[in-house]
């Protein structure tokens, strides 16, 4: 490293510990680059001074060049925002005596005492010892360093030597690793793609300060300081473990599963990340563990930051705008993702955990769902009732109801009797059957009764007890053993299991519940062995205060680790099981939607989001959560539709047929001794209401499918927050009620009681009503439109052309008819779209090049449709109808490649061409004068 000149200016120095920068490319850093520096920083400062927001890592400096102050001088100048919490632990008071006894600075404040959220009692001091940066070498990839603690932390096993390691892996991503640099510590078991050179031209750039060490990050376009972790001191004690930094906006996004709006609030918001069976509930911690969080930046550039990290952790949130991540083991693994735009960075970060899997066509479809369906025939009934009204239904699924005793691979021979039959009946009408299987293995049968048991017993694949026996928890069956999906056996195991059980019921997809895993009995029937995996040093906000609540526990023994390790992978773990399974069993592409997830989890399976309520306020809620597993890299995700638990009504359940048909993963799903919500339980108005929503859903399939194939090919979202489109338009950016499929479909549900209108959002353009092609031409404004119940307002943004077929009751029907594209013309009148089509069903169809893809085109009054791969799907299918929206004078003609064609024109500026009938596979071209 090689030290600065101290500056003369007259704004803040920096102190010693801050005398050095590492440019880097590793060259001695300009001088003038570092008076920019403090140039932006003075003019900054004035900023935050005025927003009395002023970064810690100024105040640092400040205090540096100020007298000599007393410590309790140097706790007062610390503005409220940035005081870092250095008493985070729960349920106890913090007394001075116990905060002083850290080093910290105590004031109290006029809120209860550590209430989960306001500004912290006890907090560090400006000058918290933490590590010192010792030395920085060069690597082929970036860089390598060693950091050393000043003096003992206060939790126990500190570590005293760490090893940094910096790669600059591409030109928009940064790889950071800070762990042990003697003795090796978990890390996640997770494929990432290994960069080979360093980045040429990377739009960041980082900086070391050495004392204390911290890293500054900063996107070079702007100088925006994207990362400062020099604002709290670095803590990595075995079973602690500590970084902050400053945020530059408070626009931050992700950090799942939890229940909230999109944008989460700064306000002294803790996140906690430990997978958990419970109705998901604001400020606790739920099913699913993902820490990424998307940030957007000043003048719309967007940053995102994933910490591979599978341990218990919380995310502490708080005004400055800072961030704090608080794990209980593992290493700091953080990869970031400079974007520029939001689309670039969820991008680049599946690019690190993988794309999600293309799901088959008629995952694509409707699915019809309830606990509580008392038997087989039951379940028939519905059916045929949805088919009897000709309400498009792709899958019929059972949950726990069709075991016998509740017990995984059985069903009940007598309420279940006519299941095969069913399954069957469901085939032949080209529909699909799902059903529900849970992780716990009942343990409770006569020897010799139960293979899945007896014979996982005699394999070894069950999780263990730190005494070594077979653990035993409570779950639907009663007691029971915990496959352990980590061990490479248990794949096999679980595959005979569900090819002897297809055999009696060939199942087309599967429902993985209950996955967290839950365990009624807190950590086992017997409980748990005390220790510091169960009860370690600091337990993060956990629901219910332990690690162990709902679920077993975290000393357990798994074949590569402790559960305390792999506790939120057992989701993943267990959906790329069942994934790879459904795969050997049907060759075909696997549908698995399951609770629990991690990232990566796309590649593997769908996700629902869990047992919500059916109530108004749980149906918005479903739209910052279905946007966030978009972030997360599953975009294959919807909530149950009309609401799990308590009963739904014949206006709240429309309204929320309408939102669902909008999901991406389309379920209505019930709970038992509910009254029935299935569309066929309601008064013909409002089952002819969900009737023709799912009619539209169905319609464009083609277009979802699409959006699908680029999900899975290149990592784009599928329901897609406003401001990803709209990141230079900061209304957008706290949009969670209106949404987006793709670029181009903007959806506006009604999300309230007795509304016959809505008011929704158009970023400037021109947007046209997707059912009549009127347009409007915004400024960027809210409008208010006609929304009754049977009714949701859908919109299409200028520039689009979209694929939609005509629909029919099942995907396979509608998959075979005709389409009609309709243009959506930009103000200069063109517009552009695509199409992806295959079978719909087989495995890797892109890979194999077993597919066609079409680009769609509108540009000077012609529309022509371009074959860039074909296979012979898109032989099957023809176009039928143009619809050109926005054409602003009548034409006098038209003609379709070339020879002339009858037309319709509507005063909205809508061109119709009809009775097309032209071969999807061949390219062609309408052109209208
Ligand atoms: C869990 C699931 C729910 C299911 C129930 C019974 O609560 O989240 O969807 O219906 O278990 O299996």
């Amino acid at each position: 490293m090689k030290s600065y000149q101290k500056l003369a200016t007259d704004i803040p120095q920096p102190t010693e510990s801050y005398a050095e920068e590492e440019s880097i490319d590793g060259k001695p850093p300009c001088l003038r680059k570092l008076s920019t520096w403090w140039l932006g920083v003075g003019l900054l400062m004035m900023v935050a001074v005025l927003l009395s927001g002023v970064t810690m890592w100024m105040f640092r400096h400040m205090s540096g060049s100020q007298h000599e102050q007393t410590p309790l001088e140097k706790c007062s100048a610390v503005p409220e925002p940035l005081r870092f919490d250095c008493y985070p632990e729960r349920n106890m008071v913090v007394t001075k005596e116990l905060c002083e006894s850290r080093g910290c600075c105590f004031i109290e404040r006029d809120q209860p005492l550590r209430s989960r959220s306001g500004v912290p009692w006890c907090f560090y001091p400006p000058d918290f010892p933490s590590y010192t940066l010792e030395s920085l070498n060069q690597t082929e990839l970036g860089m390598v360093g060693l950091l050393r603690r000043k003096v003992k932390a206060y939790y126990p096993r500190d570590i005293e030597r760490l090893q940094l390691s910096v790669e600059f892996e591409t030109d928009t991503r940064l790889h950071i690793k800070i762990t042990d640099s003697t003795s090796p510590r978990f890390e996640v078991p997770l494929e990432v793609p290994q960069a080979v050179k360093r980045a040429e031209n990377p739009i960041y750039s980082l900086e070391f300060s050495k004392e204390p060490f911290g890293l500054l990050l900063r996107r070079r376009a702007s100088g925006a300081v994207l990362l400062n972790t020099t604002v709290a001191p670095l803590i990595f004690a075995d079973q602690f473990l500590q970084i902050s930094t400053i945020l530059p906006s408070k626009f931050l996004y992700g950090l799942g599963e939890h229940r909230s709006s999109f944008l989460h609030s700064l306000d002294w918001n803790t996140l906690t990340l430990w997978a958990r069976d419970v109705p998901p509930m604001e400020s606790y911690n739920l099913y699913g563990a993902h820490p990424f969080y998307l940030l957007m930046e000043e003048g719309g550039s967007a940053h995102g930051v994933f910490l591979l990290n599978s341990n218990a952790m919380e995310v502490a949130l708080q005004p400055a705008p800072a961030l704090t991540w608080r794990a209980i083991g593992g290493v700091l693994d953080f990869y970031i993702f400079l974007g520029p735009d939001p689309n670039m960075v969820i991008q680049q970060y599946q690019q690190v955990i993988g794309f999600p899997a293309m799901p088959p066509f008629w995952g694509l479809g409707f699915h019809l769902c309830r606990w509580g369906y008392g038997t087989s025939n039951e379940t028939w009934q519905i059916v045929k009732a949805m088919r009897n009204y000709q309400i498009p239904q792709d899958a019929q699924w059972n949950d726990i109801d069709y075991m016998e005793g509740y017990r995984d691979f059985t069903f009940d021979p007598e309420k279940f009797d006519t299941l095969p039959q069913l399954v069957e009946d469901l085939h032949k009408h080209g529909q699909y059957y799902v059903m529900i299987l849970d992780p716990g293995i009942s343990s409770t049968n006569p020897p010799g009764s139960y293979w899945p048991y007896d014979e996982g017993l005699r394999r070894g694949i069950f999780i263990n007890t730190t005494q070594g026996q077979t653990l035993i928890g409570q779950v639907w069956p009663g007691l029971t053993a915990f496959p352990d999906f980590s061990n490479p056996d248990t794949y096999q195991w679980w595959l005979e299991n569900l090819n002897q059980f297809h055999t009696r019921i060939p199942f087309d997809g599967l429902w993985i519940d209950m996955n967290e895993p839950s365990d009624f009995k807190d950590g086992s029937v017997d409980g748990c062995s005390p220790g510091e995996l169960d009860n370690p040093p600091y337990v993060p906000a956990v629901l219910g205060g332990s690690l162990s609540a709902k679920t077993v526990c975290a000393s357990a023994k798994q074949s590569t680790s402790v559960h305390y390790n792999l506790h939120n992978l057992y989701g993943l773990m267990e959906a790329k099981a069942t994934a790879s399974a459904l795969i050997q069993i049907r060759g075909k592409r696997p549908l698995v939607i399951s609770r629990s997830t991690f990232p990566s989890q796309g590649r593997y399976s769908g996700h629902w989001l869990g047992d919500n309520m059916s109530k108004w306020k749980d149906m918005y809620w479903s739209v910052p959560g279905v946007l966030s597993f978009n972030l997360f890299g599953i975009p294959l995700v919807g909530a149950d539709i009309c609401g799990f638990s308590g009963t739904t009504s014949e206006e709240l359940c429309t309204r929320w047929m309408q939102l669902g048909a909008f999901y991406p993963f389309a379920r209505n799903h019930n709970t038992q001794k509910e009254k029935a919500q299935d569309p066929v339980a309601f008064s013909s108005v409002a089952r002819t209401a969900m009737k023709e929503v799912l009619l539209t859903r169905y319609a464009l399939l083609p277009f979802l499918y699409t959006l699908f194939h680029r999900a899975h090919l290149q990592g784009h979202t599928v329901a897609r927050a406003l401001f990803f489109e709209f990141p230079q338009d900061v209304i957008t950016y706290s949009i969670d009620k209106q949404f987006l499929w793709g670029q181009s479909l903007l959806v506006t549900p009604v999300l309230e009681p007795g509304m016959d209108s809505v008011i929704g959002y158009f970023p400037r353009g021109v947007w046209y009503d997707y059912y009549t092609g009127s347009s409007v031409n915004s400024s960027g404004e809210s409008l208010k439109m006609a929304a009754p119940l049977d009714h949701i307002n859908l919109h299409l943004r200028e520039g689009a052309i979209l694929p939609t077929q005509k629909p029919g009751s099942t995907s396979w029907v509608s998959s075979g008819n005709p389409l009609r594209l309709i243009a959506a013309l930009s103000q200069n009148a063109s517009a552009w779209g695509d199409l992806f089509w295959d079978d719909g069903e087989s495995l890797d169809t892109f890979e194999r090049g077993d597919y066609s893809y079409l680009v769609f085109n509108v540009t000077q009054n012609v529309f022509t449709s371009t074959v860039l791969h074909a296979n012979v799907e898109a032989t099957y299918i023809t176009v039928d109808v143009l619809s050109v929206y926005g054409v602003r004078e009548k034409p006098s003609r038209v003609t379709v490649n070339g020879k002339e064609n009858p037309f319709s024109y509507l005063d909205n500026q809508v061109l119709t061409v009809s009775d097309l009938n032209l071969n999807l596979s061949q390219g062609f071209s309408i052109r209208w004068l």
